[in-house]
């Protein structure tokens, strides 16, 4: 017996190793932690619990018959984050570059299924050369294989992608049906193809890290959710991440414990709408004067920063927070602004995750630009997302709610529950200037002094729509706070909403014009 579990022992310490001390000290080189590092960082000290630690390829081509590694590549298992269950997959570079084959795949595979069936998060930690070469289709059935469970898993279990080193060609699609991506700045990317291929295509010469590195999808494609400066502070967010999130669909988020106080009011958010109502300000000012104190994590905080998307607790509970961001292009909706929000409402409502709405937007942004790349398919995809959520949806309109772009923020019309507005909100059609020009254009242009008729026709276009009272005459406000207690106001709100029952009518799914 004491030769078993000599083997036994050899074993785990052959498993720990991974592709060997040499390709260890390589990974360290390039400034990246190895597979098991990772691990152990993620999850609770002491938690974790491997799966298939022993499973090797089957592969018999070009030499792989002769070189085996246990585990192949990739690290699964099972532990806590925060005291929650999770599932992790992790890749090892040191193992043939952590590229996928098919016993590689299965692994991931059956973690997925576990996750599934328990109702638990799945953490992926990519860092692979991609499909392992000498396994041919056998390895590109296996990405498939974690494609579709990706798919099925979708809106049932949180997924989290991290990229923390190569992730290029099939490989990104697992990550992009993923509910979140974060990505560390220069050590990692990602693309369909790499810049030898774009070079060859399109005769574009371009690094990695400009074509597909943390930076290029953070800011320009949107792919990636989060850019982190390094692997701590990328674990550090999916831990951060999982805080705001259930186990699953079933479930709410951890609540916090939250002791409400006596004066819950905000002095500051009554001053921080400017005078003049063309001046900016940052919403995220807003934010930050209603949740809990240093609660709120900006999601996809570099792209399209004329909406501000991300989650925070308010009385410890967690919420999803969608705001226009007048600081930038005056909060107007684009094509990128739609889709960045109409995803985040997505995520929210899949894991129960109430949403509040913060509303100045002077309506969608015009131009052949926007038209040409889709903008009515893309606004609506914002529109479509708002009416189709089913969790607490609680709208305050800080300043102008303009146009279709008031319908389309969280509305009461498309389904919001409380709608709020602060005395400053200006619900109309246009800009009061806008509106004079167009329905006075007449008066003005015979008048003596058009300026002056124009501003007194401006100033009577004001006095009756730029203020929230009409609206309110309607009921399609529902009640005008004062900034400063909009946060009482609205931890009542979401507490009063915490049982809600809503359900869209039967279907398949629906068909939200992507
Ligand atoms: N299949 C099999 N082995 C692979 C692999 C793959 N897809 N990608 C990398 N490897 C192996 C390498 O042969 C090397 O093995 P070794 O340690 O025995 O020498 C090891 O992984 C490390 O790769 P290396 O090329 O030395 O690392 P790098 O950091 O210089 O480059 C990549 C990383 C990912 C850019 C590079 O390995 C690469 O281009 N791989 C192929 C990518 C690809 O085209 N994949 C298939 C399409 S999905």
């Amino acid at each position: 017996i004491e030769g078993k579990i000599k083997l036994l022992n050899e074993k785990n310490k052959e498993a720990l190793l991974g592709g060997g001390e040499k390709r260890i000290e390589a990974q360290h080189k390039k400034g990246k932690l190895t597979a098991r590092e990772r691990v152990e960082l993620l999850m609770d000290e002491g938690t974790f619990q491997e799966i298939d630690k022993f499973v090797i390829h089957r592969a018999k081509d070009f030499g792989l018959d002769k070189e085996h590694y246990l585990g192949d590549g990739v690290i699964t298992g099972y532990g806590e984050v925060n005291g929650r269950l999770v599932y992790v997959f992790s890749q090892d570079f040191t193992v043939f570059g952590g590229s996928l084959s098919e016993t590689h795949a299965e692994k991931i595979c059956k973690i997925m299924d576990m996750a599934m069936k328990n109702g638990a998060p799945v953490i992926g930690l990519n860092d692979s050369g991609g499909a392992r070469i000498q396994e041919g289709v056998n390895s590109l059935g296996g990405y498939a294989d974690i494609f579709y469970r990706n798919t099925l898993a979708s809106g049932v279990v949180p997924q989290i992608s991290a990229i923390m080193g190569p992730c290029a060609g099939g490989a990104v699609y697992s990550p992009a049906i993923t509910d979140f991506i974060l990505m560390v700045e220069n050590t990692s990317y990602m693309f369909v193809t790499g810049p030898n291929v774009v070079k060859t295509v399109t005769q574009e010469n371009v690094s990695a890290e400009e074509l597909g590195g943390a930076s290029a999808h953070s800011t320009k494609s949107g792919v990636t959710h989060f850019a982190c400066a390094n692997e701590l502070e990328c674990i550090q967010h999916i831990k951060k991440i999982l805080s705001y999130m259930p186990q699953n669909c079933e479930e709410i988020a951890p609540v916090y414990p939250y002791e409400i106080l006596e004066d819950e009011s905000r002095e500051v958010l009554d001053s921080l709408i400017p005078e003049n109502p063309n001046h900016p300000y940052d919403i995220r000012d807003a934010v930050k004067g209603i949740v809990d104190e240093d609660s709120f994590l900006e999601v996809h905080e570099n792209y399209a920063d004329n909406i501000v998307v991300g989650f925070a607790r308010i009385a410890g509970r967690s919420i999803g927070v969608v705001g226009n961001q007048p600081q930038s292009m005056a909060g107007v909706l684009d094509n990128d602004a739609s889709v960045k929000a109409a995803r985040f409402v997505r995520t929210c409502d899949s894991f129960n995750v109430p949403l509040l709405v913060l509303v100045d937007v002077p309506g969608f942004l015009p131009g052949t630009d926007q038209e040409w790349n889709g903008i009515i398919s893309n606004g609506a995809k914002l529109l479509y997302a708002f009416s189709e959520a089913t969790v607490p949806r609680i709208t305050v309109i800080t300043r102008k709610a303009y146009g279709g772009a008031y319908d389309v923020m969280n509305s009461k019309h498309i389904g919001a529950d409380l709608n709020f507005a602060w005395p400053t909100a200006e619900i109309a059609v246009m800009g009061a200037k806008g509106a004079a020009e167009i329905i006075f254009k007449k008066e003005i242009a015979e008048a003596e002094d058009p300026e002056a008729k124009l501003q007194e026709k401006v100033d009577e276009y004001t006095a009756k729509f730029a203020n929230p009272y009409r609206a309110a005459h309607r009921g399609f406000i529902d009640e005008v706070v004062m900034p400063s207690e909009t946060r009482i106001k609205l931890i009542k709100a979401f507490k009063m909403l915490e049982n809600k029952v809503d359900k869209i009518p039967r279907k398949k799914h629906g068909n939200i014009p992507l």
